[in-house]
């Protein structure tokens, strides 16, 4: 089963496109000028640096609630909380700010319980999209890799403390086709699956980052290779098979990423039965978190929307993952995978067979 991914198309924007900056300086805008973020996301004694607006009632205008320069504090969500308003706005123009302030505070955020589970782990997404975006884009730049790691720090720190709250982030996952989204997708499901095997919380991580950038060498090819429709040509698909490489390649200077991580990519479209690539190797040669990373990125790869097919259901996909692919997957790591997924919490297991805690 072969299950490549198009290249990102527009659509699903988490954070809008900047627009001119006048719309910043608008004290109150139309519904189009703004876009919502939650109220959860001001943390307290931070600055914005960006105006925040609210909704007083009065169809599609926001009025300024907070100008970018005024620290937060506790009193101003619960004036707002206390009008039962969970959301304020923030300008279009200001949206690349307002991403970085919300990732900046992420892990505070995450760490908030009194804060709605769901509400966070949206959060989580939405920025862990945006960040995979970026790296996309600048793959050389060690900044988008520090900001990538950082993530799966607060991702994995999060898993721990709250691994019975999965069932909020699944709500998150997005099913459209997107590198982006794909790569987060796999990011957290494969990181959950970690979880419920009993990795600590550091091997968690490392298995975390080559999962959120295990496609990062896709940025590195042709978009028409990528995004045709039809069967690649035997040239194009020797190209498309070598991104596994390309992203090992791009990252394997960084001093950031431990080597475990580069195997976990280098090593994800490897199969158990030895038609994998990109070297074909046995089961027992392939790193037992690459497998969590081939089980997980298969099963997005089928429950997602593609251009060549469409989307089925999780359960569903399971069974025939199952059934066509016997000898490629480890099939202990399938059923733990299956059993997370119709408990939908990634708690250990007392005694979760197929653990990774060698390299098989
Ligand atoms: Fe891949
Ligand atoms: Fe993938």
């Amino acid at each position: 089963m072969d299950h490549e991914r198009p290249v990102e198309e527009e659509g699903d924007v988490v954070w809008p496109r900047d627009t001119p900056e006048e719309t910043a300086e608008d004290p109150q805008g139309n519904q189009e000028d703004c876009f919502p973020i939650p109220l959860s996301a001001l943390q307290p004694d931070s600055i914005t640096g960006f105006d925040v607006f609210f909704r007083p009632g009065i169809e599609d205008l926001h009025a300024l609630f907070l100008k970018a320069d005024i620290p937060v504090t506790e009193a101003h969500r619960q004036d707002l909380s206390e009008q039962g308003i969970q959301e304020v706005y923030v300008a279009k123009a200001d949206s690349t700010r307002c991403m970085r302030y919300i990732e900046e505070g992420l892990a505070g955020i995450m760490a908030d319980k009194a804060l709605d589970g769901t509400k966070r782990a949206k959060i989580l997404y939405d920025t862990a999209v945006q960040i995979v975006r970026d790296v996309m884009d600048e793959p050389f730049n060690d900044e988008t890799i520090t900001r990538a790691v950082a993530l799966t720090d607060t991702l994995t720190t999060w898993l721990f403390d709250e691994p019975k709250h999965l069932a909020h982030i699944f709500g998150s996952l997005s099913f459209r086709n997107l590198i982006a989204t794909h790569s987060v997708n796999v990011c957290i499901l494969g990181s959950a699956l970690g979880r419920r095997l009993g990795l600590s919380q550091d091997e968690l991580k490392t298995l975390s980052t080559g999962l959120l950038l295990h496609d990062l060498g896709k940025s590195m090819i042709d978009e028409a290779i990528l995004t045709k429709s039809g069967r690649p040509t035997e040239d194009e698909w020797e190209i498309i098979k070598s991104h596994p490489e390309k992203g090992v390649e791009l990252l394997e200077h960084s001093e950031q990423l431990d080597p475990l991580s580069l195997t976990v990519i280098r090593q994800h479209h490897e199969k158990c039965s030895g038609n994998g690539y990109p070297a074909g190797l046995k089961a027992r040669e392939i790193h037992s978190y690459a497998k969590i990373a081939m089980l997980v990125d298969v099963y997005d790869a089928m429950t997602t929307q593609r251009s060549y097919a469409q989307a089925i259901d999780a359960y569903p996909a399971l069974r025939t993952m199952q059934s066509e692919m016997g000898p490629e997957v480890d099939s202990q790591l399938l059923r733990q995978f299956i059993f997370m997924l119709s408990t939908r919490t990634a708690k250990p297991a007392r005694a979760a067979k197929g653990a990774p805690r060698r390299a098989a």
